[in-house]
């Protein structure tokens, strides 16, 4: 397995994707599926977040207790696929802020078109997590992470469920020290970039624009 390249074998998150690629799951199970997904992930996305301690008085006595070192980590769903991801993060981490990232892929020549931008001013010395369901050719990963670097962040984080080889090569390529955590890593994409065997238009399985 390529290095910084995480896959997330864990059975629950297996099984749920298996639910989510099949084709008569339901907008309300796709949904719900992917929110669940997330949570069990965030665990395997947030494991090497830095520590410190902090000193805490328990009803017994006082002691130092582990926390998270640093300022509240930052989701950043790329709209509007990840927006399916943000919820299930949110769960298990009520208090992160949020940066919405708009890039839509020009259906002809698959490129990147950034149309919306909305982040904190302090992104700086932050820990961000990107969020898209599907990392097909990497275009929009590569764009989005092009746009946070400048905010200097302490570190970047890549969560997504399917990745092509394709679309991890390119990223790896341009941002080779971006952690990248996937459920599934699948066969190839297909001539309009969608990745089979994958589970189809993300995008559309969440919002029932099909
Ligand atoms: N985006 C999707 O939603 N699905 C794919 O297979 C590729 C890109």
């Amino acid at each position: 397995m390529k290095k910084n390249f995480h896959l997330v074998r864990h059975p629950l998150v297996q099984h749920k994707l298996t639910l989510m690629r099949k084709k008569t799951t339901s907008v309300t199970e796709f949904r719900a599926l992917v929110s669940e997904v997330a949570m069990l992930m965030a665990y395997e996305v947030t494991r090497n977040l830095p520590m410190t301690t902090e000193s805490i008085v328990t009803p017994m006595e006082r002691m130092r207790a582990p926390v998270l070192k640093g300022e509240k980590m930052v989701l950043v769903p790329i709209l509007r696929a990840g927006m399916g991801l943000l919820d299930g993060m949110l769960q298990i981490f009520p208090s992160a802020r949020v940066a919405h990232i708009g890039i839509y892929r020009d259906e002809r020549t698959l490129e990147p078109v950034e149309y919306y931008f909305k982040a904190s001013k302090t992104l700086r010395g932050r820990d961000l997590i990107l969020l898209d369901p599907m990392l097909a050719t990497g275009n929009s990963a590569v764009a989005a992470v092009d746009r946070l670097k400048g905010a200097q962040p302490r570190s970047i984080r890549f969560m997504c469920l399917v990745a092509a080889p394709e679309g991890l090569s390119c990223f790896q390529k341009r941002h080779p020290e971006v952690a990248i955590y996937a459920a599934a890593l699948d066969k190839k994409l297909n001539s309009r970039g969608y990745i089979l065997p994958g589970l189809g238009d993300a995008g559309d399985r969440i919002f029932g624009t099909i």
